[in-house]
């Protein structure tokens, strides 16, 4: 696929995304204004929007052609940006820059960082399970949304981030490691491409081979992060450099430096892109995708 299409395609991507993000976050004012205003302000903060584009763009890719993956997009975004939110809070990584502004507890304040985080995990059930009103009857509607609640809860991103919290300052081993990496930040990717996948009405096969490309690219992007955050800079990827050294986290990259964590990224990615190759159908531009992440400078 040729360099230009494919940015332009991503621009379009992107710009679909936030267009629908938009329409389901709940307008500003009201008695709670400040708690929907911390919300909108973490949520169209921007950033890079990839969990939504990863799950149109594995429904596409098997046939799918309704709108049905809409509030699903919304929702994996809202969830992943609850995440993002609680994990900056003094509590866990106390970080004060996200997606190029102030945190959202930075802005509005801690008690607003903890509810507005907790509001948009919240307003991402209420978005996805109105898919049965655009949907009524569809059994597909409720396996995707079993999906999306499962892959984000305690065995899925939460219990990861609970696992990072309380190893914090402790030596891990490789498998530990893998383990947060893969509920932390896989499952959300696990999520992104299966609820795609089902949504469109994917065989079982094509729907367990997106769960195994999800997971492989999740710990290949987390990787990435953890290298970006040692060779960075603030205002490349929107966030401060230097925080997991700051929080004393064992990481891959700080494990084995990020030339040796780069290629185990790359390694990742190789596998994820051999298991999308054997799927039943093909989007050439999710391939690129997932192969350009490996490299990515944010
Ligand atoms: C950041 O995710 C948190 C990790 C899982 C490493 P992204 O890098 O996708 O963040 P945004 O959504 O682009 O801000
Ligand atoms: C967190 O990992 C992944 C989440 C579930 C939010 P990090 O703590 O490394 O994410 P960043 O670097 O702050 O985005
Ligand atoms: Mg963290
Ligand atoms: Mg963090
Ligand atoms: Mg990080």
């Amino acid at each position: 696929m040729s360099v230009h299409s494919f940015e332009e395609e991503l621009l379009a991507e992107i710009g679909r995304a936030n267009d629908i993000l938009e329409a389901y976050l709940p307008m500003p004012g009201g008695e709670q204004a400040t708690l929907t205003e911390a919300m909108r302000y973490s949520v169209l903060a921007g950033g890079k929007r990839l969990r939504p584009i990863l799950m149109r763009r594995a429904y596409q890719m098997f046939g799918g052609s309704g709108r049905v993956v809409e509030p699903f997009m919304a929702a994996i975004e809202m969830v992943h940006t609850s995440s993002l939110v609680h994990d900056d809070l003094p509590a866990l990584d106390n970080d004060d820059l996200r997606r190029g502004r102030e945190t959202t507890h930075r802005r509005y304040g801690e008690a607003f960082g903890v509810l507005a985080g907790d509001a948009l995990l919240n307003l991402a059930y209420e978005t996805a399970a109105g898919a049965f009103l655009t949907d009524p009857g569809c059994t597909r509607t409720g396996e995707a949304l079993a999906i999306l609640a499962q892959k984000s809860g305690f065995s899925g991103m939460l219990g990861g981030q609970s696992v990072d919290v309380e190893m914090e300052g402790q030596p891990l081993s490789e498998k530990q490691l893998d383990f947060i990496y893969r509920l932390k930040t896989g499952r959300l990717f696990e999520a992104a491409l299966m609820v795609g996948a089902v949504l469109a009405g994917a065989s079982r096969e094509d729907v367990r081979r997106m769960e195994e490309v999800g997971e492989a690219m999740g710990l290949a992007f987390q990787i990435r992060d953890d290298i970006l955050d040692l060779t960075g800079t603030q205002e490349v990827i929107g966030k401060p450099i230097r925080s997991d050294v700051k929080n004393s986290k064992t990481t891959w990259a700080v494990l084995y430096g990020p030339e040796a964590a780069a290629e185990r990224a790359d390694e990742l990615t190789r596998t994820a892109l051999a298991v999308l190759d054997e799927a039943g159908a093909r989007d050439d531009f999710l391939w690129e995708l997932i192969r350009r992440l490996a490299s990515r400078q944010f």
